[in-house]
């Protein structure tokens, strides 16, 4: 059965690679070696199994052109004994991998990992596997049995950000936020959640690699806009809000009613019955929203279905 090997959603892609292409003996004793003198810093990616990092992470660190590796496994229990393995091999900076499908076996195999020598953390690998079929003929446009498909970029940003923010607060190591950086302010969010460098793949393969230049200067303009020397001084800057929901004050609302277009979306979605609106000229000040507080849980729903932007939170950035 033929299923394409990608397909762009919006700057979401759906892949089925499988490693790499080059044998390790090419890649060490040509591809490396080729990047001599190259001006940024050169991150090799190494795995899968521990048994392939102890043939390859010697060489490569011997090529002496490598600034870190990147230890990538499938397995959580894996990671941690690859890392072990590469460790034992170079004193090279580690980065360990992981991954959101892990679920919260995440955690505690970055903290295994550190354990076991790495330096910090790359997140997170792409999120899968993932099945989409076209109803007419059931055949998979993405994945399948025996071809699982993988989705990257703009859809994966918040679980990627979500996991960065969750390394950030429980350990002190570097990460490369990794997961739908697709323009410069996607780059300041996740550097805002925790990220000490930020990884991409699924932008320059969308739009080229035109794409690195066009969003340096393009971050470079929001970091001099908003009076920022570097990315770097906004690192975190987000941790400090991300409160558990216990501590979280209720929402507060604000109605201007010269901007309401009496849709009644606020009314008819709210789930709780917690809505009412007296008056019937839209976008005048007989207008007035009523707010059941008894029956009202917060959850902001009515100010998210505004498009007018007449209600709007008192105590929340919408
Ligand atoms: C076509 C494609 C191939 C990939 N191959 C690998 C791989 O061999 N090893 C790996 O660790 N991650 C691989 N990834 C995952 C990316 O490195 C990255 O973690 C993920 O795509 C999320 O970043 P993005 O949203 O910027 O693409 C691949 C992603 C894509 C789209």
């Amino acid at each position: 059965m033929v299923v394409p090997r990608s397909s762009n959603l919006r700057a979401t892609l759906f892949n089925t690679e499988k490693w790499a292409d080059l044998p390790w003996e090419q890649w060490v004793a040509q591809e490396l070696p080729a990047m001599k003198g190259h001006p940024g810093m050169l991150i090799a990616s190494i795995g899968h199994t521990p048994a392939e990092g102890e043939i390859i992470a010697g060489p490569v660190a011997a090529t002496g052109v490598v600034d870190a590796i990147e230890c990538v496994a499938y397995t959580k229990d894996t990671i941690v004994a690859l890392v072990r393995a590469v460790r034992e091999r170079t004193d090279l900076p580690i980065l360990a991998k992981l991954t959101f499908n892990w679920g919260d076996d995440l955690y505690p195999a970055a903290e295994a990992a550190l354990k076991a020598g790495a330096t910090g953390f790359t997140a997170i690998d792409s999120i899968g596997p993932t099945l989409q079929i076209d109803i007419e003929t059931g055949q998979p446009t993405i994945g399948g049995v025996g071809n699982k498909a993988w989705m990257s970029g703009a859809a994966i940003r918040p679980v990627a950000q979500a996991v960065v923010a969750e390394l950030a607060h429980r350990f002190d190591a570097p990460i490369v936020g990794t997961g739908g950086i697709i323009q410069a302010e996607d780059a300041v969010e996740m550097t805002m959640v925790g990220a000490t460098a930020l990884g991409v793949c699924t932008a320059p393969l969308l739009r080229g690699l035109e794409w690195f230049e066009r969003t340096h200067k393009s971050l470079s303009g929001w970091l001099d806009g908003h009076g920022y020397a570097a990315l770097a001084d906004l690192r975190g800057a987000a941790l400090k809000h991300l409160h558990p929901v216990e501590d979280t004050a209720p929402l507060t609302f604000e109605f201007e009613p010269l901007k309401c277009t009496k849709c009644d979306l606020c009314v008819v979605l709210c789930p709780y019955d917690a809505r009412e609106m007296e008056g019937d000229k839209p976008k005048t000040s007989d207008l007035k929203q009523i707010l059941l507080e008894d029956r009202c849980r917060y959850c902001g729903l009515c100010v998210e279905v505004c498009k007018p932007e007449a209600l709007t939170y008192g105590n929340w950035p919408r």
